[in-house]
């Protein structure tokens, strides 16, 4: 089974947790892709009654050209659940997110939201965080600083462009500069540390955020619960 339609599986696999009246966080990316139509389907065919809020600007498109309407974060008490994709996660349920740069709506998203599921294909298990580039979303004045300081430090930084070569910009307007670490072995504290520089909006790292991972391997779904 290929790596698109492990995303199928699972993606669909995911509408199914949500109920009547909920408010749903819907994440952004190629897995959540599917979670979305499947649950436009649902709306459509079973009359639910849900509200969705949405962690990009690409997901509030989807999800209203297929008939969910999308609410102000600010005008809802709180998200029931919120589904999304990650880039990896370890056995703790720990992971990085970001690579589709819409990390620092999706983490808002997330820690406003009474339970996350994340939705992933069998290339994001891994036992040890750090094999995909982790992603940071800086502000643009004096990111040059940041990303020195980075090369400093070892964090082998690599500012994210366009295919033309000009910087990536995400859905506020912030850039994004990822590190190649390969192998990160406290993540807390580099969470911390990446968050406490002037600069810096949000890291992708996700950590005791996600309550389950509902994962493929080939045509079988396993769901992974986190130890609280
Ligand atoms: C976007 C994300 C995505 O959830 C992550 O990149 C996974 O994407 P995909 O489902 O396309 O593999 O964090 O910022």
């Amino acid at each position: 089974m290929d790596q698109t339609a492990e995303k199928k599986l699972v993606g669909e696999a995911a509408a199914a947790y949500v109920e009547d009246g909920m408010i749903v966080g819907l994440g952004t990316g190629s897995t959540v892709y599917f979670t979305i139509l499947k649950l436009a389907e649902r709306v459509q065919k079973e009359k639910l009654t849900i509200q969705a809020v949405s962690t990009s600007k690409r997901t509030t498109e989807l999800a209203e050209a297929n008939g969910i309407k999308i609410y102000d974060l600010n005008d809802v008490p709180k998200v029931d659940l919120t589904i999304d994709g990650c880039d990896e996660f370890d056995p703790q349920l720990s992971g990085i997110k970001g690579g589709g740069g819409a990390l620092l709506f999706e983490k808002i998203v997330a820690t406003a939201s009474d339970k996350n599921i994340w939705v992933a294909d069998s290339s994001k298990a891994v036992e040890q965080l750090g094999r995909f580039p982790l992603p940071v979303e800086v502000l643009p004045f004096g990111a040059q600083h940041l990303f020195r300081l980075f090369e400093k430090e070892g964090l082998k930084p690599v500012f994210r462009t366009n295919p033309d070569g000009s910087p990536y910009m995400t859905d506020s307007g912030n850039w994004i500069i990822d590190l190649h670490l390969g192998r990160i072995d406290d993540p807390e504290t580099l969470s911390s540390w990446l968050n406490g520089q002037p600069g810096v909006i949000e890291n992708g790292l996700f950590l005791n955020i996600a309550d389950c991972v509902i994962l493929a391997n080939g045509e079988n779904v396993k769901t992974l619960k986190r130890d609280v």
